[in-house]
């Protein structure tokens, strides 16, 4: 079984739901509290032990490419100032030279196709995927807990995080059908898109993890456009769920969804509240905020 070396992010979105912020920003780079969510993705998945890092990016997101860059002025302008844990910090944010590959999807057309962008570097060997505006707070990082499952399933299965949602909420998610139980994952039995709650077969919803097999590329190359006229990764999942097996890993740990208003303010308290730096000043705020 092949290890589980390289990830991909795909950040070629438009973040609608963002404007104005995302107008001339990538959302990927929005800040929960001093980290953009796409550096949080980035440490998650470093945490797991990935040795490449992938992103799919798109118009407007040269910044994101900055990000993980060198920048000479600001390491040097650090060291006149004497700043040295700054300088050491940035250095172990970055990935080292060859860690990080940058391919583009000219146009947003769907999760499915931006996976699709990374087919030639990611080439014939399973891979992750981790979508950046889904943060998992955890004590081990939620890939991390994913590979450990892939790895005691003892298969080149596919891999999919999951967690429980209330059923009121069921309808807004890709939903799992829950089979035989392994020691740290489940086998999956269907995958259904945004069901009506009568139709989903569990409470168990998809998160914006996953480790997948490369020949999810063959089928998302004929993919037909799906719900909201997009090229969709869990349609080429099902179809590759005929072929292949899906596990999914309910992970120990919180999720907040950074693409929706109220997940990415929840996500920066709950993460400032996390600080050992800032939990008690800000805690204070909260405190004569909330009266
Ligand atoms: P979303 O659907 O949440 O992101 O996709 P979006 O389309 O940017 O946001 P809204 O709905 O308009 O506010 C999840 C992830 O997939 C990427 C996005 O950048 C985001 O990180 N994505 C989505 C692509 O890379 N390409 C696409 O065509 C669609």
């Amino acid at each position: 079984m092949k290890r589980i070396r390289k990830a991909v992010f795909p950040v070629a979105g438009l973040g609608t739901r963002f404007l104005p912020a995302t107008k001339a920003m990538p959302k990927e780079m929005l800040t929960v509290v001093d980290r953009p969510l796409i550096q949080h993705v980035v440490d998650e998945a470093r945490q797991a032990g990935i040795e490449h890092f992938i992103f799919v990016t798109g118009r407007n997101k040269g910044v994101i490419e900055d990000h993980f860059d060198y920048q000479f002025e600001l390491d040097s302008t650090l060291d006149q100032r004497g700043k040295a844990k700054e300088q050491a910090a940035l250095e172990a944010d970055q990935p080292k030279a060859g860690e990080a590959s940058f391919t583009r999807q000219q146009r947003p057309l769907g999760l499915g196709h931006a996976v699709w962008c990374a087919r030639e570097i990611v080439g014939d060997e399973p891979f992750a995927v981790l979508l950046p505006d889904v943060l998992v707070k955890a004590k081990r990082s939620c890939l991390a807990q994913m590979i450990d499952a892939y790895n005691a399933a003892g298969t080149a299965c596919n891999i999919i995080a999951v967690e429980e949602t209330p059923m009121e909420n069921i309808s807004s998610y890709g939903v799992v059908g829950i089979g035989k139980q392994h020691a740290k994952s489940f086998e999956i039995t269907a995958m259904v898109e945004k069901p009506k709650r009568e139709a989903a077969p569990s409470n168990l919803s998809i998160t914006g993890r996953y480790i997948l097999q490369p020949e999810i590329f063959k089928i998302l190359e004929n993919q037909q456009t799906g719900a909201g006229g997009e090229i969709q990764l869990t349609d080429a999942m099902i179809r590759l769920a005929k072929d292949q097996p899906f596990h999914g890993v309910k992970f120990e740990g919180q999720s907040y969804d950074c693409g929706s208003k109220i997940g990415f303010l929840t996500a920066n308290v709950a993460y400032a509240l996390d600080r050992p730096d800032l939990a008690p000043a800000f805690r204070a705020e909260l405190k004569k905020l909330l009266g």
